[in-house]
């Protein structure tokens, strides 16, 4: 992906420092208007795919320590939390505006979560500590995504679960009018409601930038995650990727290597 996006912001070229240092400065300034934009851009539609993420979390069985990273104001750490038989849920996000937004939004669900201000290419979690590490709209924002993609590895258990919700290519005959729609009617919403047109020009360039749903599964499988899979939401505007990490693999193996293992393990 992603040495590129690691030297990019939006589509101007930076290198990995400013690109952390500029993505922490626009989630602290748009923090407190973050969730009435995401409803107004989406029609309140990302408000449905956090609701299927949740769901397809329940379903694999979420007892455990529950990480939800790049968590932001905790959309869908609540969701998850709300579930009967899931276990504790923690915020971690890079963004201390962010977390401060969502607890005072919603003071009653605050406590119910722990929030950690952390990165995600290095989380306060020792090795195989984590049953079920979730992202949402977080991977794109990442200072080095391929690096918390291997960090996301590296805390999740032997047969813990992955989940990355993101941006992803919409079909075809839907592209125009979502181009449209993005380039033209996003960034003055975001000067109208948020004040931070660059904030919202960033969104929707590093949303070009991102993997598709195929590239992304070459990431994931290429960082070290087994039975990779996706699926698309509204039309492959957004996409749920979801994997786990492979019960035990020899250490001395390299990462093809590794991949390569973890394909047979999925085929079998
Ligand atoms: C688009 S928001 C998503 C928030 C939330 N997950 C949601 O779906 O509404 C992206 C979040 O990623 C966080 N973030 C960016 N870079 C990060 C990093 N390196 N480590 C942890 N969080 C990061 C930002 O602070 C922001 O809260």
């Amino acid at each position: 992906m992603t040495d590129d996006l690691k030297h990019s912001f939006g589509f101007q070229e930076v290198d990995t420092n400013e690109r952390r240092a500029r993505i922490r400065a626009l989630f602290d300034a748009i923090a407190g208007r973050y969730d009435l934009m995401n409803d107004l851009m989406s029609f309140g539609i990302h408000r449905l795919w956090k609701r299927t993420l949740a769901r397809m979390i329940a379903q694999g069985g979420s007892g455990g320590l529950i990480i939800d990273l790049a968590g932001g104001t905790g959309d869908v750490a609540r969701l998850v939390a709300r579930r009967p038989g899931n276990g504790k849920v923690v915020v971690v996000d890079a963004s201390v505006e962010m977390m401060k937004a969502g607890r005072k939004a919603h003071p009653r669900c605050a406590g119910a979560l722990a929030w950690v201000a952390a990165e995600g290419e290095r989380l306060p979690f020792g090795d195989d500590a984590v049953d079920v590490l979730t992202i949402a709209f977080g991977l794109r924002n990442m200072s080095d995504p391929d690096a918390a993609l291997r960090e996301a590895l590296r805390v999740l258990k032997p047969g813990g679960r992955f989940y990355c919700l993101e941006f992803s290519r919409p079909q075809w005959w839907l592209k125009p009018f979502y181009d449209l729609y993005s380039f033209l009617v996003i960034p003055r919403l975001g000067a109208m409601v948020a004040g931070e047109p660059s904030a919202y020009r960033y969104l929707i360039e590093s949303i070009r930038r991102f993997p598709g749903q195929k590239a992304l599964t070459d990431k994931m499988r290429y960082a070290g995650f087994s039975d990779v899979r996706w699926r698309n939401l509204s039309f492959g505007i957004a996409a749920i990727h979801h994997a786990r990490k492979a019960k035990a693999l020899p250490r001395h193996l390299g990462a093809e290597e590794r991949a390569a293992v973890q394909d047979m393990e999925g085929a079998a």
